[in-house]
């Protein structure tokens, strides 16, 4: 059992090319070395070369079992056959025209067929261009400027959309009110002054390790509506990760704007907002220019992005790698929480297809294992726990599973119940060895 300094030390003897190339790659990004937050550990996260379907390899020839799926965009898995084959043909055929051409068109229609509410269609390179440009569709078609979100509702890192308090961000017109409280919001909407209700789809951070209430979720149509704001839905994560219609189909609720990003590309970088045509009319080039937005973007819909999310999207339509992910996220959790429990683990793993690890004060035994024990935000966001969930990544990734430091699980398709069984095991080995080290803390212990 690999406990103490002991761990970090094999870690480095087994990684060593990584370690190499962590060397180099300090000295250019500023991040310690990573081109992303969540790449980000101390020593360092391995360098990958190579993945295919639940696996990826690192330069030193370790095998991982992934979690990680591009940061939940891959639901079909790393290196789909059929999005590889489009990816392939399309890139001897042009990789960009700067002009229309079929596949955009047919990318956006299999949208709609899947999401009656987009009446509309509009592509851009990434989810947060697609809240950007939510929100400024939102403010001239209600003439207002403020935007209302939700605690720990994550949009993207540009100004109005990351989390309230960042550093050197300004976002005068933004107000961020608690979650699941819809006296508050109607509070807010009842001002009149907002252009934009903006929430994530599936409840707060990457599919709802905070979950919203779906009643909650399903006032809020009638409740924008009374007061003319524009309700926007983030579905950039659970956008055809969740069911072909999304999660708004799972929730019974229908948006006024939705956004999308991650698995609507198949692999490839897009983002999209879809909705109302009268909202959209803004880009319309027959609108008065006051109400006008130009919209550019160099990458926006290039043929390569549009065959892969057209390969991704005809599988998606069936709604067979959603039931998949979630059949494996399902076992994962039962499995997964059958450890915690053995162990008088103070912690539960819950959500859907993105599985959430809970470390803290259990409050009550939920009913539906896809609610975390407890209702307090602050406990299940709480940043001190957040060396535990590193240290537990650490041995994870020592035992040739990937995961992000915040401990969730990101379940595709082409996982297996093999690789939840191996990650069970990794798992129970990973908290025996942070016990006998002393690094879970007696405060997550039952007993
Ligand atoms: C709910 C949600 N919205 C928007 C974004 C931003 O998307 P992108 O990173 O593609 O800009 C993310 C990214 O993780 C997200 O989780």
């Amino acid at each position: 059992m690999l406990t103490g300094e002991g761990l970090v030390e094999e870690y480095r003897r087994t990684h060593q090319g990584s370690q190499k190339l962590h060397e180099r790659a300090v000295k250019t990004f500023a991040a310690n070395g990573a081109t992303h937050i969540v790449r980000v550990l101390d020593p360092f996260r391995p360098y990958i070369t190579r993945a295919q379907g639940s696996r990826k390899w690192d330069i030193d020839g370790n095998e991982y079992i992934d979690y990680l799926m591009g940061h939940g965009a891959l639901i079909l898995g790393h290196s789909h056959p059929e999005v590889v084959q489009a990816v392939q043909k399309q890139m001897a055929k042009g990789v960009h025209y700067g002009e229309n051409h079929e596949l955009e068109v047919e990318l956006a229609e299999l949208i709609k067929a899947m999401m009656p509410m987009a009446e509309r269609v509009a592509f851009f390179s990434c989810g947060q261009e697609a809240n950007m440009m939510a929100i400024r569709l939102g403010r001239i078609f209600t003439g207002r400027k403020k935007v209302l979100r939700l605690q720990e509702n994550f949009h993207g890192w540009a100004d109005e959309l990351v989390h309230e308090g960042s550093a050197g961000v300004v976002a005068d017109q933004v107000n961020v009110i608690p979650f699941n409280d819809l006296d508050k919001v109607e509070e807010e909407l009842a001002k009149k002054e907002y252009a934009v209700l903006l929430t994530e789809g599936g409840g707060a951070f990457m599919n709802g390790r905070v979950p919203i209430d779906f009643d909650f979720a399903q006032a809020l149509p009638d409740l924008t509506k009374k007061y003319g704001t524009i309700w926007v839905l983030d579905e950039v994560v659970t956008g055809f990760r969740d069911a072909p219609g999304g999660w708004q189909s799972v929730a019974g609720v229908k948006p006024d704007l939705t956004t999308l990003g991650k698995c609507v590309g198949g692999g490839l970088p897009i983002g999209a907002v879809v909705g109302r045509a009268d909202i959209m009319e803004a880009f319309n080039p027959e609108t008065p220019p006051e109400r006008r937005i130009p919209h550019t973007g160099t990458w926006n819909a290039n043929p390569l992005l549009c065959s892969a999310g057209i390969a991704a999207c005809k599988l998606y339509q069936s709604g067979e790698p959603q039931k998949k992910a979630r059949q494996l996220a399902d076992y994962l959790r039962e499995r997964g929480n059958e450890v915690l429990k053995e162990r008088d683990i103070s912690g539960r793993l819950y959500s859907r297809t993105v599985v959430h690890l809970y470390l803290g004060t259990i409050d009550y035994e939920p009913s539906d294992d896809t609610m975390p024990p407890t209702e307090d935000i602050k406990k299940i966001m709480d940043p001190a726990l957040d060396p535990v969930y590193t240290r537990l990544c650490l041995h994870l990734l020592q035992h040739g599973i990937a995961v992000a430091t915040k401990g969730f699980y990101v379940l595709s398709a082409a996982h297996t119940t093999e690789d939840v069984d191996q990650t069970v095991d990794a798992f129970s080995d990973s908290l025996d060895a942070m016990i006998e080290e002393g690094t879970l803390s007696q405060a997550l212990r039952v007993r």
